[in-house]
């Protein structure tokens, strides 16, 4: 087994801190993507925007939400002349109702006619778009993260045959609909409609994986095809932060690099939300799927949540480690 790993992007979870800080603390993450940016022709990335892109970083990729083509091509363009990224992501697969209703995120794989014509025009007069003199495209490279469908697997075919079409850098499947949410199980043949479809070069497997065992499930999918395609993991990576790690044959999550890096986040977080208030709220947020890997102390875990301010906070998690007696967390965990 040799998969690629990427950190799934995860609005207000994955940010430029969490990201910094991961990477002191753990290895096995080959590229890492930022929660989705706005776009548009009049577009101008926000503070918090900026944020995540700024300084470039070789194994970031940035995501956008629109569902505007020419502001997609706008914003992937400046990304590149700006900023330096060479490739750019299309977020296809948010569920929530606001971006949905925009016909935004998952909302775009509602109509797959109008999703040709959005890549037909961010793909257009590509060749004349050739730099001059560099055979460089203005353009970066353009990948796509999607579901399957709105509301029903089956639709997976028709949208694999629109994305087949276009010369997409790289397609990373999520084989859920969009009605489903994050509801637990995913349509593994659905997953293989894309692979049959658009082939398995491109392809990025994404969906509950949440333990090294996993893996198995995956390369067991169809005949051992899919051992080597990369893999993004999300949930269960912030769950257990050296997941990827240990997928690589590294060792399993230890008690004290996780409590080091817990309070690193806290540290970074408070230094930039300047607040015990918000900070609390970023890490109740982290601490959502930290908790997973501490099923025995639910006491414990219940005190963090309570927690309103800073002190409340770090001595819950102080009290959260010494309740946790084992060093490591192995068979601890389970699936969210
Ligand atoms: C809180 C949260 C925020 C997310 N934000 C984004 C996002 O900004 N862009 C995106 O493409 N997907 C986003 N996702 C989806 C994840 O990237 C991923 O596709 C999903 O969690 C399934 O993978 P997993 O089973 O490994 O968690 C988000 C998911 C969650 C739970």
């Amino acid at each position: 087994m040799n998969h690629t790993i990427y950190m799934a992007p995860m609005e207000g979870v994955t940010t430029a801190i969490y990201r910094g800080i991961f990477r002191k603390y753990f290895t096995g993450v080959d590229r890492f993507f930022t929660p989705f940016l706005g776009a548009g022709v009049t577009h101008r990335f926000k503070h918090k925007e900026l944020q995540e892109i700024v300084p470039y970083d070789e194994k970031l990729i940035p995501q956008l939400l629109t569902a505007d083509a020419e502001g997609f091509r706008f914003s992937a363009a400046m990304l590149q002349e700006d900023y330096g990224y060479g490739e750019v992501n299309l977020n296809l697969g948010c569920p929530s109702g606001t971006v949905v209703s925009k016909g935004k995120g998952a909302g775009m794989l509602a109509d797959p006619e109008k999703l040709d014509r959005f890549f037909r025009t961010v793909f257009a007069d590509l060749d004349e778009n050739l730099e001059q003199g560099t055979g460089h495209p203005v353009l970066p490279k353009i990948s796509v993260k999607t579901r399957i469908g709105l509301t029903d697997p089956a639709e997976a075919k028709t949208l694999a045959e629109v994305l087949a079409k276009y010369p997409l850098y790289e397609v990373t499947v999520h084989p859920r609909v969009r009605e489903e949410f994050y509801r637990p199980g995913v349509h593994p043949e659905a997953f293989r409609t894309f692979a049959d479809v658009i082939g398995t070069e491109k392809l990025v497997y994404n969906g509950d994986l949440f333990r090294a065992e996993d893996l198995q499930r995956l390369d067991a999918l169809q005949d051992g095809r899919y051992r080597d395609i990369p893999i993004m993991l999300g949930r269960g990576l912030i769950a257990d932060p050296a997941l990827a790690r240990e997928m690589k044959g590294g060792e399993p999550l230890q008690k004290e690099e996780l409590r080091s890096f817990m309070e690193d986040l806290w540290q970074a977080y408070r230094e930039v939300v300047g607040s015990d208030r918000d900070t609390l709220f970023k890490m109740k947020e982290i601490w959502f799927y930290v908790g997973m890997m501490f099923p025995e102390e639910k006491r414990e875990l219940k005190e963090i949540r309570k927690a309103n301010d800073g002190p409340a906070y770090r001595a819950a998690v102080r009290t959260l480690f010494s309740a946790h007696r084992e060093n490591h967390f192995s068979g601890a965990y389970h699936a969210i």
